[in-house]
């Protein structure tokens, strides 16, 4: 891990122009800030997609058409509060479930079943630490009933189109026909609502960047030195893209132990650090067709702010 992360900072840095990738905001202390992103006013994506989950979980449940039993493999622990509406949902609708929560973090699949446990006592877990695709693959062998994967929290936004229908298709050839999709997009809307939600005058989200930098001096024996960098985000609604960058505020060298490279910064350069992308429903559709899914159904939030979207597989 520790060797992939210095290889992809040392490419990074490497670039013109530099760019740091977002999968490394996620350390115990980015996660942790994290959450207080999602607790914050201004970012209305959890909010609006745990109304969606809360409101309309037997909606979702009959758009599904499974009798019997089947599992909800979940990629990625995300925030177990939404998907516990969810469940908790079905349960109610008398729905025949285990759910299967997929995470590399061990810790975080075990935080998360002990708390799913207490809160939902009456339904079958089956938590697994490990690769998504291996263990999607195990789960199928084990039982032959349908699924239906979650991939929720508009993480799908943070790849690049090309990179999104990539993974789709690939969470998708370790699906079997008839098994369902829910992603979570978050959407296009005014532009201020998306600008307050990244640019938060909390200065959140900019600790959330400059903690890519903390992790570097931490794990790669790096010299950045936090106070010398500040943050930068902007919402371009032509594309429906929020870009995040981290900006040297002066000439400056840092040199990171574990590359043992010395990296130039100029005044105002930047590095790219995250894209959000927000979709259109009409994109959303195209994206789920590109990478081999039949569109299913949207369940919008009632501002329409936010959509977890069910595909079949075909
Ligand atoms: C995890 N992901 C969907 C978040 C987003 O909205 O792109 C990460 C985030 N970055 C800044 N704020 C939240």
């Amino acid at each position: 891990m520790t060797e992939t992360f210095a290889k992809d900072v040392d490419e990074g840095l490497s670039a013109s122009p530099k760019r740091l990738s977002a999968q490394y905001f996620y350390d115990d202390n980015g996660s942790r800030i994290f959450q207080q992103i999602m607790a914050m006013p201004e970012y209305y994506l959890t909010d609006c997609e745990r109304e969606i989950l809360q409101t309309r979980s037997r909606e979702i449940l009959a758009a599904l058409g499974f009798s019997g039993h089947f599992n909800v493999i979940e990629l990625g622990t995300g925030d177990g509060s939404k998907t516990r509406e969810l469940l908790s949902g079905f349960i109610d609708a008398g729905a025949d479930v285990t759910y299967v929560p997929i995470d590399i973090s061990a810790a975080a699949i075990e935080a998360l079943t002990g708390q799913m446990a207490s809160e939902l006592p009456g339904l079958t877990i089956n938590p697994q630490v490990g690769d998504y695709f291996e263990i999607m693959d195990k789960v199928e062998a084990q039982e032959d009933c349908p699924n239906l994967v979650l991939f929720l929290g508009a993480n799908i936004g943070n790849y690049a189109e090309t990179d999104a229908i990539e993974l789709l298709q690939h969470v998708g050839d370790h699906m079997r026909s008839g098994d369902r999709l829910l992603v979570g997009f978050d959407l296009q809307k005014n532009p201020a609502v998306i600008h307050r939600a990244y640019d938060d005058p909390h200065g959140i989200t900019r600790q959330f960047n400059l903690n890519l930098l903390a992790r570097i001096n931490k794990e790669l024996a790096g010299e950045f030195k936090l106070d010398q960098f500040g943050f930068f985000c902007c919402y371009e609604p032509s594309s429906g893209e929020v870009t995040s960058y981290l900006v040297s505020q002066c000439d400056q060298e840092v040199y990171i132990g574990a590359i043992d490279r010395t990296i130039s910064f100029g005044r105002d350069e930047l590095i790219f650090t995250e894209l959000s992308q927000k979709h259109t429903l009409t994109q959303i559709e195209q994206l789920g067709r590109a990478a081999g899914f039949e569109f299913f159904a949207h369940f919008p939030d009632r501002k329409k702010y936010f959509s977890d979207s069910l595909f079949r597989k075909p």
